[in-house]
């Protein structure tokens, strides 16, 4: 038991992207800076990120990758802190790197350099960093002159002037996830959307479910669309339902018992090709002909599914209008998830604090002088390609930059 209290200039809860990148900023101004953390060690997420390899940043990041009920919060934050501010830091530390598809910059050895440069970011004398700290309680003290924020844990008390809560989403609890910020925000009267999974595959209960299981490990590029949003990725389908980049980026749009559908021709006109096949082939059999576009085992489950009664007659028998249904479930197959994994395996939360009460200059509170939010905690959720590390990054600069 340490009775004494341990007063700094900048108390971050939560050691993950946004409030490491926070404390190493805040360290180099000078400010006494600790960070405090429930996990048995920081930047979990960092570590398991991009595979091992952590998708840090993207070359090409807008407003519109990120999910926010209020769409021009997420603009001043990204535009003072940018992918190419991010780079410069990656390349001051000698970390290689390369892109992938879509802009995406992922290291070339490990996330671990990504944590080691956060962590060697933060000069030692300022910032101090603990780990298997159990936040009891929050209270903010005020007087004429200033307002104090009291923390009580199970390593001491703390009193800062300025407390930022960084403790991240739902997502992934055995990482040491928790819903701490959501509830602090709620006592110091801010207002919460409600939070969901997001960039999580989804599930199946119906005849779908044996289908994807039946397809386990097949991907494919299609587009996944629903009326809100279509990405043109790889779908994976999986023994527990469908996954794969597509089907992760559709999650962030979807709301429970909506349809989905997939255009399995992302890049073909196939109402034009089995026309052509009818007129030029017309012995040939439906399953033959797709099947040099499409996995053989899908081919089996679409025909079963949509032309069973036509799976022997050859495509010259097909009536035009036969043909026409037949490109239609192609190019519009509609799913029912049943749900998502959820926050088991979910990449991200969505929902959270909301942004009209919170500065998007600076991330401070509009209540409570002295209080912010930054990262995933905060009601901005990004599209799957390194936008939500952007946002850690480029929030917690944004505090920073306010904090003193
Ligand atoms: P983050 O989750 O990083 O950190 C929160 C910290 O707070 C944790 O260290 C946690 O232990 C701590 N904490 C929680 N509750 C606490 C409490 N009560 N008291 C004290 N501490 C507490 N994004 C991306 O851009 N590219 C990618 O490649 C990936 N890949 C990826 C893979 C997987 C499997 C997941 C789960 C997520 C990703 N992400 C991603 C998303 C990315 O990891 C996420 O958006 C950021 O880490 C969010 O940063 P934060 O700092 O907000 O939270």
């Amino acid at each position: 038991m340490n009775p004494a209290t341990t007063e700094v200039d900048v108390l971050i809860i939560g050691g993950g992207a946004s409030g490491l990148m926070c404390a190493g900023l805040c360290g180099q101004k000078g400010l006494r800076t600790t960070v405090l953390d429930s996990a048995n060690k920081v930047g979990k997420k960092i570590l398991m990120s991009g595979g091992g390899r952590c998708n840090f940043t993207n070359y090409y990041v807008e407003p519109d990758n990120y999910i926010c009920e209020n769409p021009h919060f997420v603009k001043s934050a990204l535009s003072r802190y940018t992918q190419w501010d991010f780079i410069s830091l990656v390349e001051k530390h000698g970390i290689a790197y390369h892109e992938r598809k879509h802009g995406e910059l992922f290291c070339n050895d490990s996330a671990k350099d990504i944590l080691r440069m956060l962590i060697d970011e933060c000069p030692p004398q300022k910032v101090d960093i603990r780990t298997k700290c159990i936040i009891d309680t929050v209270e903010r003290a005020h007087n004429e002159s200033q307002t104090a924020y009291y923390v009580h844990t199970n390593q001491g008390k703390f009193k800062t002037r300025q407390l930022v809560i960084a403790s991240g989403g739902l997502s992934i609890p055995t990482m040491g996830a928790s819903s701490f910020g959501y509830k602090i925000a709620e006592q110091f009267d801010h207002h919460v959307h409600p939070t969901r999974a997001g960039l999580v595959p989804f599930t199946f209960s119906d005849k779908t479910k044996g289908i994807t299981e039946r397809l386990s490990g097949l991907a494919h590029e299609s587009i996944l669309f629903n009326e809100r949003r279509a990405f043109k990725e790889n779908i994976l389908f999986t023994h527990r339902g469908l996954s794969g980049p597509a089907a992760l980026q559709l999650s962030n749009y979807w709301l429970p018992s909506e349809p989905i559908k997939v255009d399995l021709f992302p890049d073909l006109d196939i109402e034009e090709q089995l026309f052509h096949a009818k007129a030029n082939t017309p012995k040939s059999l439906l399953r033959n002909i797709l099947s040099k576009h499409l996995a053989k085992g899908l081919v089996l489950e679409l025909e079963i599914l949509f032309w069973a009664e036509y799976s022997e007659k050859p495509i010259g028998e097909f009536t035009d209008k036969t043909i026409v249904n037949c490109a239609n479930h192609l190019k519009a197959w509609a799913l029912k998830p049943s749900g998502t994994e959820g926050y088991r395996t979910a990449e991200v939360t969505l929902g959270g604090v909301d942004t009209n009460e919170v500065s998007s200059k600076s991330m401070e509170s509009k209540k409570h002088a002295g209080l912010y939010f930054i990262g995933e905690v905060l009601d901005v959720t990004g599209h799957l390609g390194g936008f939500n590390f952007q946002w850690a990054w480029a929030s917690a600069f944004a505090a920073s930059e306010a904090i003193h």
